[in-house]
């Protein structure tokens, strides 16, 4: 199956996994994060439909995207989940799922690269990365390539593609590099036209 015709997929499984309580941050008083916000609804469906197992998450703030990727999860006991913050706000949150990992530090630093790496056995392949951290050009591509080369992941996530000049940048150098495999999927995943989301199978399987 082509990637267009993946992502069209999961959108297509609509709602019928539960996201009523998983948010994008503590503070529910704000009307914007009184529900899920617009892309958790893709990335569980997305982790539902493609039976993923193994996720690294670069960016985890309170731990709503996390959440929602752990509730598009089969079968939780076979699955390995890893979320990397430089803040600790989730890790009392995430310390109840046992298939979730945080590891908290600067996602460019050696030691949390270590740390990330030691997670996992010799010959780690994840299914998915997804990158949600600073969204500059310098930082995300650096997260791409160091991230990258550790996990070989089947897929990248990135948001933010569209958010700034930087971003804009480096999605049309992605586009470039990976013909084919690197698409623009805001209006598949209903995600804010100024923001962005967009996809990359990085590694063919
Ligand atoms: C946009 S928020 C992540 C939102 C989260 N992925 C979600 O959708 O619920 C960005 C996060 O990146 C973290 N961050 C910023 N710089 C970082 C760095 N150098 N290493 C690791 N995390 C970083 C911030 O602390 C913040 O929590």
């Amino acid at each position: 199956m082509d990637l267009q015709a993946i992502c069209k997929k999961a959108a297509g499984l609509g709602k019928q996994i539960d996201l009523s309580d998983c948010y994008y941050t503590l503070k529910r008083t704000h009307s914007r994060y009184k529900k899920p916000v617009d892309y958790y609804r893709f990335l569980a469906n997305f982790v539902y439909t493609q039976c993923l197992t193994s996720i690294v998450e670069i960016g985890t703030a309170y731990g709503g995207s996390i959440m929602v990727m752990n509730k598009g999860i089969r079968n939780k006991d076979k699955s390995f989940l890893v979320t990397v913050d430089k803040n600790d706000i989730a890790l009392n949150i995430l310390s109840r799922y046992n298939n979730i990992h945080m590891v908290v530090g600067d996602a460019l630093g050696l030691e949390t690269r270590r740390s990330v790496r030691s997670l996992f056995s010799k010959s780690i392949t994840v299914d998915l990365l997804f990158i949600d951290a600073v969204h500059t050009y310098n930082f995300t591509k650096r997260c791409i390539s160091i991230y990258g080369k550790l996990m070989s992941p089947h897929f990248i996530i990135l948001d933010d593609i569209r958010l700034n000049e930087g971003m804009v940048k480096l999605w049309s150098e992605l586009q470039q590099k990976f013909p084919n495999r690197a698409l623009d999927i805001t209006e598949i995943s209903n995600r804010k036209k100024t923001a962005g989301f967009g996809i990359i199978e990085w590694k063919e399987v």
